[in-house]
């Protein structure tokens, strides 16, 4: 069956409240496509009583025809990529949401421009959906695994939420209460959630074991922090957050500053602003901590300006379009002492957001530990709350995603 989908997609881009038309567009298509005529008559002995059922009933049909289609793809071994090494090559995620079905999610480098604008539509439709519904139930039946050996907030309890607000369920273990205790290998302890699970999202303080892990991994595995490696899905709420509070990236000054060293959301968000045009990145840390050499081979790889300053001063905030502040993370150093030297390098006070621009967006990735004064968080331009919650659209866009199950879909994806 093909179904008319730029039709839909349409449909589905106008506001929640004639969202039934979304429904209404889908229910005729399904029956014009099972080979009725479409008048009255023929469908009068279908027809559920009010409009509002037909859409819903069209809905229903056509997301379980989709389930039925893509849980079949749901198994990524047989699509691993390895290097003569043995180690796996995630797959490139483009524009067409097909190429996401099924794939690990280890890197932001998995990622064209192309490939974000799907994903950033598919949030924003979920904020949409959020805002109007609360969620809907096409994760029904689904089940998330989340492992997580390194302490988390928001990364653990935005996927929650996030599986759970489009209708599926969730299990979680940690390192103290799982068989990690008696020596389990993480390898291991992932393919046993995904004997359980669909997706599976791991978080290790080792860098390079989520990928490792999921070499072996038979269902979609996405990292959630990988030691002072990578921390993808992060990078996706952070681009969609600059792009709901600044309408776009493009041409945007982002100062990531604090410890850049072993801060892994700064390392993927500097590689994903890659993909914009214009960005200028500016580096502010400790000498001690400044940015791996690796990221700024890739920037400049890229052609991408950058610079590396050790002080933020009144020239870095008055040409900043995204301050992007980050934790110094005490877990990663050897001493306290070494710790200590460093902790209170910068700090965001009243006095410091007062030199940057009227349209400055202030984000953190959280949590913070005294690098941002709470007397800030009065000031508008502080989004980093709003950040959090971006990260559970964040996360139902992906996760839809790569499910099979997003809102904007292609003709070719249904056929
Ligand atoms: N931003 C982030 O990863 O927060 P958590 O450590 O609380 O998950």
């Amino acid at each position: 069956m093909e179904v008319r989908v730029d039709l839909l997609d349409k449909r589905a881009q106008e506001p929640p409240q004639h969202r039934h038309l979304y429904f209404a567009e889908v229910w005729r298509e399904v029956v014009v496509r099972l080979g009725m005529c479409g008048c009255l008559a023929c469908i009068m002995p279908l027809l559920p009583t009010s409009t509002s059922e037909i859409a819903n009933e069209g809905g229903r049909r056509l997301y379980s025809k989709w389930t039925r289609r893509t849980q079949s793809t749901h198994t990524t071994t047989d699509k691993q990529a390895m290097t003569t090494e043995g180690e796996l090559v995630p797959a490139a995620l483009t524009e067409d949401p097909r190429s996401w079905v099924g794939q690990h999610f280890l890197s932001v480098t998995q990622l064209s421009l192309p490939a974000l604008e799907l994903f950033l539509r598919e949030a924003e439709a979920m904020k949409a959906l959020v805002t109007a519904h609360g969620g809907d139930r096409r994760m029904q039946g689904r089940i998330l695994g989340s492992i997580f050996f390194e302490p988390s907030t928001r990364t653990t309890s935005s996927f929650q939420a996030a599986f759970q607000r489009l209708g599926g369920s969730c299990l979680h273990v940690n390192e103290s209460t799982s068989s990690a205790q008696k020596g389990e290998t993480l390898s291991d302890t992932v393919r046993s959630m995904a004997c359980y699970c669909d997706l599976v999202v791991v978080r290790h303080p080792v860098k390079g074991s989520v990928c490792s892990a999921a070499g072996t991994c038979p269902k979609p595995l996405l990292n959630a922090g990988d030691g002072t490696g990578e921390h993808p899905t992060q990078s996706l709420l952070d681009l969609l957050t600059v792009k709901l509070e600044l309408g776009e990236i493009t041409g945007k000054t982002v100062a990531l500053v604090g410890d850049l060293k072993h801060g892994r959301t700064a390392h993927s968000l500097a590689r994903l602003l890659c993909l914009f045009s214009g960005v200028k990145l500016i580096f502010v840390s400790p000498e001690s901590l400044s940015m791996p050499e690796e990221v700024k081979e890739y920037v400049g790889s890229r052609g991408v300006a950058q610079r590396e300053v050790f002080t933020l001063d009144a020239d870095v905030l008055a040409e900043t379009d995204v301050l992007y502040m980050t934790r110094v993370q005490k877990e990663r150093f050897a001493t306290t002492a070494d710790y200590d030297a460093v902790k209170d390098i910068f700090r965001i006070t009243p006095q410091v957001m007062e030199q940057g621009k009227s349209t400055l967006v202030l984000m953190h990735p959280l949590p913070r530990v005294g690098e941002i004064d709470e007397e800030v968080d009065r000031d508008p331009r502080a989004a980093y709350f709003r950040q959090m919650e971006n990260g559970m659209y964040a996360r139902m866009a992906l996760v839809a995603l790569i499910l099979g199950v997003p809102t904007f879909h292609t003709q070719s994806r249904l056929s």
